[in-house]
């Protein structure tokens, strides 16, 4: 019998995924022969503690020294999931400048540095891929470069954290209030330690940058990404939201149009009948528009130690396949145009108001009159709540320009009449 090529690889991280690697590794080892033709083994993990206890991991395989990994002829596939800019950047440049292939599931690098680590896979000839940096589980960066290719995608849209939705389906279905819903998603381990990047909508907006790179052919990063979190959100909103047959979600939106790509990540009412009104607790679900395919939405789990394992394992096997047939190096940088990113300033949305005013004749069609000026059409108005002498207002608008709609704001809060403006929350 033939003896098969052993593709060698090294793991950086040995955290919740590169946990999840290493026993997805394991459980595959015997079907690697029939699905690549080839062995995969782990020959190295790359650790900043040596002595730390690891479940299920052979420790005869640690390493706390990145040279052993970058001068080991033999590794061709590092995996990085340590996570965070530095060292990773460097190491996988290193990685790539000695010829061995990348897999990542760094987000926060990708998102930021994705140009220039692409430039030096080109450069090499290798692979570097990086399926898991976007919704974990979810199959959406491969789908995006190849089979949606034959398409111009106009519009990437989702819900792409785990820890805010769990929190803002909590916060709808059981009525908890924000700090209660965080305090639970930090139990059970959706949450990080510091949970700003996600509940602040920064981790959202990277994964929405290397999403619309890809879909629109034109690189975004997240510095361009326009970010509101969710931590305003109350659950009087919520109830708002629901009596006009609307869920609050955080959602990244990408559009590609005629002016330039818009992209952002905020919460936004959406109505009960879309599909992703229907995507609860820690699901992700990424919506994509594109002349030919029409909609199409993919769903499931967008964290955690398996799912994120499943997308890396994905990616691999993707490389060593190439390997085996000498055709690495096959599709990199899809970044062929340069197409403008347009200000928050520039872009239309509907908006939710919710303020509470001074309960007199006469308020109301001050507001109608300040908004009127500002081309801003009122689509929706609902008061109910009064305490006192003063009245809780609720305006949804049409579609409006972000500029116009500030420069309202800013008149309507100068009003004697307004005591606060509570939220401003966008509507789909
Ligand atoms: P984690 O649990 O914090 O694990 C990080 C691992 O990297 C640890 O084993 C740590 O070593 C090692 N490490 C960190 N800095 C290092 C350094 N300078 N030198 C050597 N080793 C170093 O992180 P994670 O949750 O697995 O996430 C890893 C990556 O996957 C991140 O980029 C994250 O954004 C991405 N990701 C995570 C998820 C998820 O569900 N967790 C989902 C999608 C993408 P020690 O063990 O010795 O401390
Ligand atoms: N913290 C992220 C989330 C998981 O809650 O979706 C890693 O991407």
């Amino acid at each position: 019998m033939k003896e098969l090529n052993i593709i060698k690889i090294a793991l950086l991280g040995s955290g919740t995924v590169g946990t999840g690697v290493y026993k997805l590794v394991q459980s595959q080892k015997e079907e690697m022969p029939h699905k690549i033709g080839a062995n995969l083994e782990i020959t190295k993990i790359l650790v900043r503690d040596k002595n730390k206890k690891r479940e299920g991991i052979d420790n005869s395989l640690l390493v706390d020294n990145w040279s052993e990994i970058l001068e080991d002829d033999s590794i061709q596939i590092v995996i990085e999931v340590m996570g965070g800019i530095e060292p990773a950047r460097t190491y996988i440049t290193q990685a790539l400048e000695a010829g061995k292939h990348v897999v990542t599931a760094n987000k926060d690098l990708v998102a930021e540095h994705g140009k220039e680590l692409l430039d030096a896979a080109e450069a090499h000839h290798c692979d570097l891929l990086f399926e898991a940096s976007v919704a974990g589980g979810i199959p959406i960066l491969r789908p995006l470069k190849q089979c949606l290719a034959g398409n111009h995608i106009s519009e990437v849209m989702g819900i792409v954290n785990g820890t805010t939705n769990f929190i803002l389906s909590k916060m709808t279905a059981e009525g908890m209030d924000f700090d209660e819903a965080l305090a639970l998603a930090t139990e059970l381990g959706y949450a990080e330690a510091d949970p700003t990047a996600d509940i602040e909508g920064y981790d959202a907006g990277r994964k929405v940058a290397i999403m619309a790179s890809i879909a629109f052919n034109s690189r975004v990063t997240f510095s361009d990404v326009h970010t509101e979190g969710i931590t305003k959100i109350t659950a009087k909103d919520i109830e708002y939201a629901s009596e006009v047959g609307c869920v609050i979600k955080l959602l990244g939106v990408a559009k590609n149009t005629p002016e330039g790509i818009e992209v952002s990540v905020h919460p936004m009412l959406i109505p009960n009948s879309h599909p992703l009104a229907k995507v609860d607790d820690s699901f992700n679900a990424v919506f994509v528009h594109g002349d030919a395919v029409d909609d199409a939405m993919f769903y499931g789990r967008g964290a955690g130690e398996l799912p994120t394992a499943s997308a890396i394992m994905g990616d691999v096997i993707d490389v060593a396949r190439n390997i085996q047939f000498q055709c690495t190096g096959r599709i990199s940088c899809t970044c062929y145009k340069d197409l403008p990113i347009k200000g928050i300033q520039e872009v239309k949305s509907k908006y939710f108001l919710r303020m509470q005013v001074a309960d007199k004749v006469g308020v109301l069609a001050r507001i109608a009159d300040i908004l009127g000026d500002k081309k801003v059409s009122i689509a929706q108005v609902i008061q109910k709540d009064k305490h006192e002498d003063v009245a809780e207002l609720v305006i949804i608008t049409d579609l409006v320009l972000e500029e116009y709609f500030r420069d309202a704001i800013d008149q309507i809060k100068k009003l004697d009449t307004t005591k606060s403006i509570s939220s401003i929350i966008r509507v789909y």
